[in-house]
């Protein structure tokens, strides 16, 4: 059964043709998804009383910036900060309070998050410096996203150095952040603790203003 040259090219043709239809069918699902994920959380932000128009472009920003479908992380998640940190690949890691401004705003007990398990002793009762670098001037040692610093607080330097991550520079205090964890209850806690820190850092020190991601040293591109 010898087939023919011409009919051979045909088939492929043909199967490279249903190929790329396959593939615009999934292209177009995901933009679907995508449109889908961008309205609801356009909806979620609607209701805050202060969701004015001077806060939508930079919602739209943060949104390109991180991608969208991402399913990590929700307020109020119980998980350990310890466990979370090996569930979810580095760089993707999500402060579910990105509004962190307000959030100090509508608690002014947010600072008791920071002090629950015992960053203060180091920082300063108010993350003004203490024995260790001020958590207030907008210098940041790792990054300043919210994947660094929750792996920074969680693992501590040393470790967040072990697994690839590069520092950009030193404080006044060349000592090691100690891996905080063990003592941190919840992940909800710490994204609070979190939201706390860029709360009290000058304006333009945190993303989407401006972004620090963390370096990897293994980074291939
Ligand atoms: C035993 C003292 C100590 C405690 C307790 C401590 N830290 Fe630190 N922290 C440090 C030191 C020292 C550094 C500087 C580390 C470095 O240069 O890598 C640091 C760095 C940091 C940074 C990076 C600051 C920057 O400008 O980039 C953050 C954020 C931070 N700590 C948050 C916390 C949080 C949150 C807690 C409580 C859960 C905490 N720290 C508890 C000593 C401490």
């Amino acid at each position: 059964m010898r087939k023919n040259p011409r009919s051979i090219v045909l088939m492929f043709v043909g199967v490279l043709s249903a190929l790329m239809v396959v593939g615009l069918l999934a292209l177009a699902g995901m933009s679907l998804k995508s449109n889908a994920a961008d309205e609801t959380s356009t909806q979620s932000g609607a209701p805050t009383p202060e969701g004015t128009a001077e806060e939508k472009p930079k919602e739209e920003k943060a949104e390109v910036k991180e991608g969208e479908g991402e399913e990590c992380c929700k307020a109020g998640d119980t998980t350990a900060p310890t466990e979370l940190v090996e569930k979810v690949p580095p760089g993707h890691l999500h402060s579910p309070y990105q509004d962190y401004a307000k959030l100090a705003k509508d608690d002014p007990d947010l600072v008791k998050q920071f002090r629950l398990p015992g960053c203060n002793e180091c920082h300063g009762g108010t993350g003004g410096g203490g024995f260790c670098p001020a958590l207030t001037q907008g210098v940041w040692f790792w990054g300043n996203t919210d994947d660094v610093l929750f792996r920074l607080a969680t693992l501590g330097s040393a470790e967040l150095e072990k697994r690839g991550f590069v520092r950009y520079q030193y404080g006044s205090v060349h000592a090691p952040m100690p891996p905080m964890g063990m003592t941190i209850k919840t992940s909800d806690q710490l994204w609070k603790i979190i939201a706390f820190i860029r709360s009290i850092n000058p304006p333009g020190a945190n993303p989407p203003e401006k972004v620090i991601p963390g370096k990897m040293a293994d980074e291939k591109h």
